[in-house]
């Protein structure tokens, strides 16, 4: 049989990865609990009908992405493709409705049936935050500057800019619709067969597209500015002040729209020229209607999510890869008494390891292949005189420590 290869789309993740990877996650975990979010875990699984509507039917994802299959209990299942509205199905599930504000931090693999390039994949990692019950527009300032001491707490700030944007109200997008139907509908032959169906469904979506003949369109067509209502253009006033005032910077670009529907009001994304063509690293915007939509009562919220792998490939540098200490019995005789140190010394908390065989030389270089700090050499006559011989790999020197004090000679 020819070796499996991994699903394409999907990868492993293996020393500097995984460490880039997790140096993402630690942060963001960090950053997200000072701005006062609580990590939830929620299943990659989900029925299916908490995406089908809920991320616009006329959306990519929905239409074209989502992993779908039924079960053996003859049950639609999805594996998620984005965070945000299992987060709502679970904040309704669990009646948490009646205890609001929820802040919600989250981390974990997403699925998405997308073409595979540099920074896109079918399984892919994000993290993402949702503030669940406030509608005042302070809230969304402080998900978006709580999202941006992220960027900047991993050194990628510099790279990436905040565009804002603002979808209105309900009617205020009922507004905007008709005059998006008014003015593609002018160029429906000039659309592509994906948008001229958009055009009678959702025209907003056509801002989104990707095809190039559309997005010469797109170019010239109206921007929403004119249709806010008053309250609208109100709130989209208050949250820049209040961005001014948390010291985020963000330029306005009033083509953002998101690729999924559950959006009004806020509308963002921080993007990056370092990746390629896939320069989104962080998104999101207000969400008001999303809870309602899993059944429970009306309530505001306002989150983001990132990718993960977008942000690990910006990182200036990789994580350092751990450093530990090869303890190295000299003959059979020693191993006990290297387990002993083996012992000790994780015992104080101390990364150590111990090889199975080889003489002093060849474990010496395994030591240095793994990276070790120091090794810790254990003759006989050194073990009967109660010492080990502690050789640093980094300089080469090697001193005389008491068994006794080896601990405190690392620690
Ligand atoms: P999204 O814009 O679909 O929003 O995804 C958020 C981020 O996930 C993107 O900016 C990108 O960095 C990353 N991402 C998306 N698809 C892929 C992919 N195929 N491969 C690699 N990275 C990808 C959401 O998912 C919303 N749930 C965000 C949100 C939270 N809105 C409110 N709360």
């Amino acid at each position: 049989m020819a070796a499996p290869q991994a699903v394409r789309g999907t990868r492993d993740l293996i020393g500097e990865e995984q460490r880039r990877h997790q140096h993402v996650v630690d942060t963001a975990r960090r950053i997200a609990a000072i701005y006062g979010f609580d990590e939830w875990v929620t299943p990659i699984i989900e029925p299916t009908a908490v995406f089908a509507r809920s991320l616009g039917d006329t959306s990519d994802v929905v239409t074209k992405e989502m992993y779908s299959f039924e079960d053996r209990g003859g049950e639609w299942i999805t594996l998620r493709p984005e965070g945000t509205a299992g987060v709502c199905r679970a904040l309704v599930g669990n009646g948490l409705t009646q205890s609001l504000p929820q802040k919600v931090f989250y981390a974990g693999p997403m699925f998405r049936y997308e073409r595979p390039q540099k920074g896109r994949y079918r399984q892919f990692h994000q993290i993402g935050l949702e503030l669940i019950g406030p509608s005042e527009p302070l809230a969304d300032a402080e998900v978006i500057a709580c999202g941006w001491a992220v960027l900047q707490a991993l050194g990628v700030s510099d790279a990436t800019v905040l565009e804002l944007n603002t979808l209105g109200d309900k009617p205020s997008r009922d507004a905007y619709r008709a005059a998006l139907i008014g003015y593609f509908s002018e160029h429906r032959e000039q659309l592509s067969p994906d948008s001229q169906a958009r055009l009678d469904r959702n025209p907003l979506r056509i801002l989104d597209s990707k095809d190039e003949g559309d997005r010469r369109l797109v170019g010239s067509a109206p921007t929403i500015g004119p249709y806010l209502t008053e309250s609208a253009a109100i709130f989209y006033r208050d949250l820049q002040a209040h961005l001014h005032r948390l010291a985020v910077p963000f330029r306005e670009n009033p083509r953002i729209v998101r690729g999924l529907d559950y959006y009004g009001h806020t509308a963002f994304e921080f993007v990056t020229n370092a990746l390629g063509s896939q320069g989104t690293v962080m998104g999101g915007g207000r969400y008001d209607g999303l809870v309602e939509e899993m059944g429970g009562p009306s309530t505001p919220a306002v989150g983001w999510a990132a990718g993960i792998e977008r942000l690990a490939m910006l990182l200036p540098q990789a994580p350092a890869a751990p450093v530990g200490i090869a303890v190295i019995p000299v003959g059979e005789s020693t191993e006990s008494a290297g387990l002993e140190v083996l012992q000790a010394l994780r015992g104080a908390g101390l990364r150590a390891e111990m090889s199975y065989r080889g003489n002093l030389k060849r474990r010496l270089e395994r030591a240095n292949r793994i990276g070790a700090r120091a090794a810790v050499i254990l003759g006989e006559t050194e073990i009967a005189a109660g010492i080990a011989n502690v050789k640093d790999l980094t300089s080469g020197t090697q001193t005389e420590v008491p068994l006794s004090g080896l601990v405190a000679h690392f620690s």
